[in-house]
């Protein structure tokens, strides 16, 4: 189910060091210099209690969390986010631009933690109302890439971005996965092409949705 709000819902998905702030950045920028109101926003967080959830889930020091209550965190997050942010701005006829949506946690604690797949879908629909993308870009990064971008900032990892990258290979092929079951859905994009070429190829995909709208 797609939004079918005056809006239009864009997600941005990949495995940790794709880039995706970067490109959500200047796909927003773009849209802007075209006169379109953009709402850009990420996940966890984009409310004032999922970014007290994003601090608990994803910084070090908060003891074990096991896997099922790593997802209810990720879920809380985000019915937050899609009721009280993300609805209404489609609603107002915004692009609203998240980094990161269900489908983050669909690889991350479906696949990644071992979870299934499909439990961690139906609660993430519950917990947005069933509220989709109406497309999810996807960065794919191969594991040992991902790691080597995050490690050249100046970050240190998060708790989920320190886990082996045997985990990261298992949340690539799920983000695959996805974008295959939902082809028309998804643009996937090889997160090494040059950041301007990247970025060419989001707009010219958003331009066509919008221009349908
Ligand atoms: P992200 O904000 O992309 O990291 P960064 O701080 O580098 O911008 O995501 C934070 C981490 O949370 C990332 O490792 C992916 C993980 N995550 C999940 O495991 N499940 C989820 O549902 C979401 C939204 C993120």
């Amino acid at each position: 189910m797609t939004t079918h709000s005056p809006g239009l819902f864009i997600a941005f998905e990949g495995g940790d060091g794709a880039g995706k702030s970067t490109q959500a950045a200047l796909l927003a920028e773009a849209l802007e210099t075209l006169g379109h109101a953009v709402l850009r926003t990420r996940e966890p967080g984009g409310t004032p209690i999922g970014e007290k959830l994003r601090s608990l889930v994803l910084d070090h020091g908060h003891g074990n969390i096991d896997a099922r209550t790593e997802a209810l965190m990720f879920a809380a997050s985000r019915a937050a986010h899609a009721n009280q942010v993300i609805r209404p701005a489609l609603e107002r006829g915004e692009v609203v631009i998240t980094d990161r949506y269900i489908d983050s946690s669909v690889a991350y604690q479906g696949a990644g933690r071992d979870l299934g797949t499909h439990a961690v879908r139906t609660l993430n629909e519950w917990a947005t109302a069933g509220l989709q993308p109406d497309l999810t870009v996807l960065l794919d990064v191969e594991p040992e890439d991902g790691r080597d971008r995050r490690t050249a900032g100046e970050a240190a990892e998060d708790r989920l971005e320190s886990e082996p990258d045997q985990f990261h290979a298992r949340i690539r092929d799920a983000f695959l996965d996805l974008a295959t079951t939902h082809a028309d859905s998804y643009l996937v994009l090889p997160a090494n092409l040059e950041i301007e070429e990247l970025a060419a190829k989001i707009l010219d995909r958003v331009s066509e949705l919008l221009e349908r709208r």
